[in-house]
């Protein structure tokens, strides 16, 4: 028996963007989905959202991953645990973190011998799989942690600021979402790829800002972002209201973590107004997390 972990992720800048080759910055952070796999006479996959054998619908990421694993390594049959720490549907990265864990867990548990670069790029693949379109971004940093810009694979400092996430408790498909992106993109290309190409240029802006710790400015910076994911139709009433309330309560910045159109927004700020963008969150009718970035990616427990 194997238990296995990955850490939930934030976008300070770039979600949707980057399926488009644009930079984006994403981060590690200290909430996790545990995988237990162990050898069991068939398959039976156990989570919050109950127990199947190989299901597309349900266990869609696990499902994939075993039918990977099978191509790789035949074996008899697996029972797949999951337990998570990160809401599923939120932006925060729970299937990558489970897809990731899971494939960790089974390498481990039949000797497959895979390296980091293997899971994160397997991870990727299943990812496109289930999800139609996907960047490598989440399943990257949910295997190797920190703070990393991709496509570029360069890792980054660790925030060292307050970061606080609110959760709208709207469930979100990232899979609708970056097709609505994809067909406002083919509709009006010279409208929306300049705005891909601005989110890229506020990344590689912030990874300057982030290197001398001036939370202030990146902060700026993801409100632009924010701006842009607006016009590109992923935002709602509800992350706005959260945003919002987070500048309010004097956040250095907020925006859209992930997909959009639910889900969650995170707001950086300087560690002593952290409380209150928190208790501005919950006000607004959010659910606030705070959090901080993790350099500890998928691991063995
Ligand atoms: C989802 O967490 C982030 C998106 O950019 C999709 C992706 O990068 O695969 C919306």
């Amino acid at each position: 028996m194997v238990t296995c972990s990955a850490p939930g992720k934030i976008y300070l800048f770039g979600e949707h963007a980057v399926v488009y080759g644009e930079s984006a910055i994403c981060c590690a952070i200290d909430i996790r989905a545990r995988i237990t796999v162990e050898e069991y006479d068939s398959v039976l996959i156990e989570s919050s959202l109950g127990s199947t054998g190989i299901d597309y619908s349900i266990h869609p990421y696990v499902s994939e991953v075993l039918d990977k694993v099978y191509t790789m390594s035949s074996f008899e049959g697996v029972k797949v645990h999951v337990e998570s720490d990160i809401p599923i549907g939120s932006g925060l990265g729970s299937s990558a973190a489970v897809t990731v864990a899971t494939l960790k867990g089974l390498d481990s548990l039949l000797g497959l011998n895979l390296s980091l670069e293997d899971i994160a790029s397997i991870g990727h693949e299943i990812e496109i799989k289930v999800q139609g379109a996907a960047s490598p971004t989440d399943t990257y940093v949910c295997t190797m942690g920190g703070t990393v810009m991709l496509p570029q694979r360069k890792h980054l400092d660790l925030l060292d600021c307050g970061v606080v996430i609110g959760n709208t408790n709207i469930f979100s498909s990232t899979k609708e979402l970056v097709s609505n992106v994809s067909t406002l993109k083919n509709n009006y290309p010279e409208l929306i790829l300049p705005i891909f190409s601005t989110i890229g240029k506020a990344a590689l802006r912030g990874e300057l800002l982030l290197a001398e710790k001036d939370y202030e400015e990146v902060g700026k910076l993801m409100d632009i972002n924010q701006g842009l994911l607006d016009s590109i139709g992923v935002n709602c009433s509800e992350l706005s209201r959260l945003i919002y309330a987070a500048r309010d309560a004097g956040a250095f910045g907020a925006k859209i973590t992930g997909a959009g159109g639910g889900g969650c927004m995170v707001a950086i700020a300087d560690t002593d107004k952290v409380d209150d963008v928190s208790l501005a969150i919950s006000e607004a009718g959010g659910v606030p997390l705070v959090t901080k970035s993790t350099g500890q990616g998928v691991r063995i427990e």
